[in-house]
């Protein structure tokens, strides 16, 4: 494969992490962000485009001369970003608008499972309050109530108040309601060039605001990789029941899937379900993988976009694990406090921060928070425990009077629940 440059497309902690990932291939010459953050601006080039902006994201690809561009939130690929990169003659590493439906709605996908018999919660779409009333009576508490679009992580409630389950439904469109799954949730990563799947090694998200797994959903507070709890068989088992017969209904709809399919998935006392697919990386988890991933990840993404998945072999991984921590600023998933200064220290060979909603003041040139979820700080070590360590060690030297962490990080695991 001839050197190459990539553009990611992205403002947030998964693009800094995967353009650092990008970066360290030996066959990238140079990586290039849109419009990307403080932190990816230390290891690309940034660019003041508008993400959701096909033609613009297209132009500057082409002005660029890059030979891959990679998409990663989910709004510029509901968007068709990726579909105006292909049309200008570019590889690009992400799905189709059509494609990423089955993250855009709720109700599409679950449409898509139903008829390709993958495994998930049974689930009622409603659109007015008496479906509501009834879908809600009909699978009992605790109550799971979804916005049919996307909302950021923060369109769902889990609950056992119904009035809190009525309210939540009363204030979207249209809703899916669905049965609750019980059992330990597993984020299982599926790179597709449309034909091939490879499996990325299984992470697991917090998605609760509260230690406890307490307080509202968010995008996701923390998250740990691998899974020491996780079948042996697990990538092979979500390729065969989930990924390809997804793949193969869509393709039968006239839809190809490339890039990353996210499966969300619940290991239920009744087996494995699907809480949701995403049709991109998964943050915070992306932070972990991209810790812990050997293969050159400009080339693996590369083949994925061009149709060559099958000729790469299996993605390796160095051996040990990975604990990530976000640092968000107070008031987050609600209205976080915007502004507060942030001071760093160096990162170190086993723990690094990666910028997420940060931005530089521009009077002092001092980083400041300027999103929900700040920072997040990557930990590795040869163990779950070595890895928490460090990420714990580097928080603590971290200097954010208005933000917060979770400090329960992968300590169930440590633990020894999940067993
Ligand atoms: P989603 O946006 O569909 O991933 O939902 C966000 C989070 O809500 C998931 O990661 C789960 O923690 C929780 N959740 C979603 N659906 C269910 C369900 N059917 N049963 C239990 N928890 C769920
Ligand atoms: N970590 C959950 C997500 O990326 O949707």
């Amino acid at each position: 494969m001839p050197p190459f440059s990539v553009l990611v497309v992205g403002a947030g902690g998964r693009e800094h992490a995967l353009a650092r990932a990008i970066a360290q291939d030996p066959q990238v010459i140079a990586v290039h962000v849109a419009p990307g953050n403080p932190g990816t601006a230390t290891i690309a080039t940034n660019h003041p485009v508008d993400q959701l902006d096909g033609a613009a994201v297209a132009a500057l690809a082409v002005e660029l001369g890059v030979g891959l561009v990679v998409v990663g939130p989910e709004a510029p690929l509901v968007a068709g970003v990726a579909d105006a990169v292909r049309t200008a003659g570019i590889p690009c590493f992400g799905p189709s608008a059509e494609a990423a439906r089955l993250e855009g709605s709720k109700s599409f996908a679950k449409d898509v499972m139903a008829s390709a018999g993958v495994p998930t919660a049974d689930a009622r779409v409603c659109t007015t309050a008496d479906e509501v009333a009834a879908a809600l009576d009909e699978f009992g508490a605790p109550y799971v109530v979804k916005a049919d679009g996307l909302a950021a992580g923060k369109g769902v409630i889990v609950t056992h108040d119904r009035q809190a389950a009525v309210d939540h439904a009363a204030g979207c469109d249209r809703v899916v309601i669905e049965e609750y799954l019980d059992g330990e949730e597993i984020s299982l990563f599926v790179i597709t060039d449309g034909t091939t799947c490879v499996g990325l090694q299984p992470a697991q998200d917090f998605k609760r605001v509260g230690e406890g797994d307490t307080g509202p959903n968010t995008g996701g507070m923390g998250a740990y990789s691998p899974l020491p709890w996780a079948p042996d068989d697990i990538i092979e088992q979500v390729l065969a029941t989930v990924a390809r017969p997804t793949l193969d209904e869509l393709n039968l709809r006239g839809i190809e899937f490339s890039g990353l399919l996210y499966c969300g998935l619940a290991m239920t006392s009744r087996g494995l379900r699907v809480v949701e697919f995403n049709a991109r990386f998964g943050d915070p988890e992306t932070q972990a993988l991209m810790g812990l991933v050997e293969t050159p990840v400009g080339q693996l993404l590369l083949a994925a976009a061009t149709g060559t998945l099958a000729d790469f072999g299996e993605v390796r991984w160095h051996p040990g694990a990975a604990v990530v921590v976000v640092m968000a600023a107070d008031g987050y998933p609600g209205t976080p406090a915007k502004g507060g200064a942030i001071m760093l220290p160096p990162d170190r060979e086993d723990a690094w921060v990666i910028h997420a909603g940060t931005a530089l003041d521009p009077d002092h040139d001092q980083l400041v928070a300027a999103g929900g979820r700040v920072l997040t700080v990557v930990g590795r070590g040869p163990d779950l425990a070595a890895a928490r360590h460090q990420a714990y060690a580097l928080v603590d030297e971290i200097d954010f009077p208005t933000g917060f962490v979770r400090r329960d990080i992968a300590a169930r695991v440590l633990a020894g629940d999940p067993a």
